[in-house]
């Protein structure tokens, strides 16, 4: 299949064209899967109606059938047709922070979205993104938009549409780009079926934004303790995993470049994933830093991409500092210990 491209130059305007948008919302009515920008990261959207659609993404990702999508909309006032009961607390959620970065899981009606879509599932996730392109998109096609990160499962989420090429070209009708996303890492998933409700994944809408929104809220222990499992069925999965064995250093940067030159000594090509501050400090094969520790907003911003750009290279092991777990820092930290699947080094205090 070839993909086709429709470009946006963001310096000149904001969105597709009138007739680029037609041109993609009959795609996605007539079955087909197209990449598109978000806040957050590139989408796979297809219509969530449309049981062989949505196969299809699940099919492009090579995404196991037990983890459910997100359902797009354009309108919270659509909510009501496929959702059966929208407690208190998904309003106050839904009016503080959509458009936007939330993924709000709600107790889904009955024949609402094929079983394909909800993995099985009784409940659905639903989110309306804070994007030009993505809204007049899903607008144009007038149906729900299912999509997942448009990425291959196991690797970092895109958050730019070269990303999205890389894994997807020749495997889905069409990709959009609208440039770099803003956030960098996916949305904040919050299961509103629950009392407290529980956040399920940490992501672009903090804990405490969520708190001082809500009042009590719950974070799934499956995040925090590594022997019990998430409730999510996303969460289970290693997730994010560069090619090369990534381990995370927490403690002095003297301390990391010693563990650097350890390895050097015998041979082994290394790579420092670090932030603008220290990118002169560090000596080693490969030094990628991405954003300043100051504004950890920025962390994240390019935090996949740094992730995709050791892919290009032939290290084979990467030490990546640690952050703060304060605010988008805990989702940014939560992403990293997936992508060093545990492994971490934590220098002796003395
Ligand atoms: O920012 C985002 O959320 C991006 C953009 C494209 O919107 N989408 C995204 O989708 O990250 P995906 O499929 O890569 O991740 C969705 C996560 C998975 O961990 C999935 O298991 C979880 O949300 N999820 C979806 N529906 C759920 C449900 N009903 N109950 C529990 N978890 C659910
Ligand atoms: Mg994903």
């Amino acid at each position: 299949m070839k993909t086709k491209f429709w470009i946006v130059d963001k310096d000149v305007e904001k969105e597709l064209n009138q007739s680029d948008i037609a041109e993609v919302a009959g795609l996605l009515r007539n079955g087909e899967v197209i990449a598109f920008p978000t806040e957050t990261v590139y989408g796979l959207g297809a219509n969530a109606l449309d049981e062989k659609a949505v196969e299809k993404i699940f099919i492009a990702k090579g995404r196991p059938s037990d983890n459910p999508l997100i359902v797009h909309l354009s309108d919270a006032d659509d909510m009501s047709r496929y959702v059966s009961d929208i407690p208190e607390v998904a309003k106050k959620l839904a009016t503080q922070f959509w458009p936007g970065p939330l993924t709000i899981v709600l107790q889904k009606k009955v024949n609402s979205f094929p079983d394909i879509v909800t993995a099985g599932l009784e409940t659905v996730g639903i989110r309306i993104p804070d994007h030009p392109i993505a809204l007049s998109v899903i607008r144009a096609a007038g149906v729900p938009v299912a999509a997942p990160s448009a990425n291959k499962s196991g690797r970092p989420s895109p958050t730019t549409a070269a990303h999205v090429e890389e894994d997807m070209s020749g495997l889905i009708a069409g990709i959009i780009d609208g440039g770099r996303t803003a956030v960098g890492l996916e949305s904040t998933v919050i299961d509103c079926t629950v009392c407290p409700p529980m956040i399920l994944r940490l992501g672009g809408i903090t804990t405490e934004e969520i708190a001082s929104c809500i009042g009590a809220v719950q974070v799934d222990p499956g995040l925090v303790v590594e022997s019990i499992t998430p409730k999510s069925p996303g969460m289970k999965y290693t997730h994010y995993a560069p090619k090369a064995e990534f381990v995370l250093v927490e403690g002095t940067p003297s301390f990391l470049q010693s563990i650097v030159d350890g390895k050097r000594k015998q041979g082994i090509k290394v790579g420092i994933y670090t932030v603008e501050e220290r990118r002169g400090y560090y000596q080693a094969d490969v030094v990628l830093a991405g954003g300043s520790e100051a504004d950890l907003n920025s962390v994240a911003e390019e935090m996949y991409s740094i992730l995709r750009q050791f892919d290009q290279t032939d290290v084979a092991f990467i030490y990546g500092e640690t952050f703060s777990d304060m605010a988008i820092g805990s989702a940014i930290m939560n992403r990293l210990q997936k992508a060093a699947a545990g492994r971490i080094i934590t220098e002796k205090k003395f």
